[in-house]
């Protein structure tokens, strides 16, 4: 399975401190917003990453990233010349995937939880239909929003409905079959004049494949796409790392934990950070923890 993390956008909702440098650029407390959902598609398993931004702010991403090898995998870096949706990152990967399965990240969201690894592990090796997770927020109305009947089952997805029908929100993750790219072909830009994400999830679900995963207490899921959720997430990294002593977001340590890299490559990647705070925590990572520990 293959990767994408869309960091494109204009980032309307926090200008000014957007005007002149990318959303995913910029901090949640000590790394940069992208790292986050990049950690999450490692965690995942997947490897061969394609990310998407501005042609403006791509180069600041290929500065950043380096070509993957530094996490032993491989990033591609592709333009999304303007932003017409997220349904548009399937056309835009279209040649570079192949038809191979694919799964979509978005820049701003951050994931943290107990079990995390078994349910993204899982929909990663699903063979046939999409997987989507929901998180019940008190805003409903900002999101993909799913309903479900009695039974549990997924019966609807309406992208920001004015009146929500329930308040799950369908969450900045998503896992597809190798039809995708063909089936966004088909999606029409909606009233806004986006190709939306939630309009290709619909198609699974009508089509009875799309597997909705439900989480409950034990994982956070914040976004950062307005100064107040900014500033949620930065403290809610803050108050887990500095009690817990355990990163939130770390690509370094994923891949290290995953065996995509070893302990003398994590101990150059610490060195790397100087003296900061989590080049700290990653040598010590690399000195006393056994690959494969997840
Ligand atoms: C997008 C999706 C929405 C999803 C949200 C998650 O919204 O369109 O369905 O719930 O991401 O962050 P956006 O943030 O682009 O408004």
């Amino acid at each position: 399975m293959k990767g994408i993390l869309l960091a494109g956008g204009s980032g309307t909702r926090l200008h000014p401190i957007t005007q002149a440098t990318s959303k995913q650029l910029l901090p949640v407390y000590d790394k940069p917003m992208v790292y986050y959902p990049l950690s999450t598609l490692l965690l995942s398993g997947i490897r061969d990453i394609m990310i998407i931004s501005t042609p403006a702010d791509l180069p600041q991403f290929k500065r950043l990233l380096g070509d993957g090898s530094r996490f032993g995998v491989k990033f591609t870096f592709a333009e999304q010349p303007s932003p017409d949706g997220l349904a548009q990152a399937f056309l835009i990967a279209r040649e570079w995937l192949q038809g191979e399965a694919c799964a979509l990240a978005l820049g701003d969201n951050l994931i943290h939880g107990e079990h995390l690894s078994v349910l993204l592990r899982a929909a990663a090796a699903r063979p046939e239909g999409a997987t989507v997770f929901a998180c019940q927020v008190r805003d409903p109305e900002r999101y993909g929003v799913v309903s479900f009947d009695d039974t549990g089952r997924a019966l609807e997805i309406i992208e920001k409905p004015a009146v929500p029908d329930s308040n799950w929100a369908v969450i900045g993750l998503y896992f597809y079959d190798k039809r995708v790219s063909d089936i966004a072909t088909t999606i029409k830009p909606s009233a806004r004049g986006e190709l939306e994400i939630t309009d290709l999830n619909q198609v699974y679900l009508q089509e009875g494949t799309l597997h909705v995963e439900r989480l409950g207490r034990g994982t956070a899921w914040l976004d950062a796409g307005t100064p107040d959720s900014l500033m949620q997430a930065a403290t809610f990294v803050q108050t887990i790392q500095s009690r817990q002593g355990m990163l939130v977001g770390s690509p370094e340590e994923v891949a290290f934990r995953k065996g995509f890299i070893d302990a003398d490559q994590l101990r150059t990647l610490s060195r790397q950070l100087g003296k900061t705070e989590l080049g700290r925590v990653l040598a010590e990572l690399a000195d006393h923890h056994p690959v494969g520990h997840s």
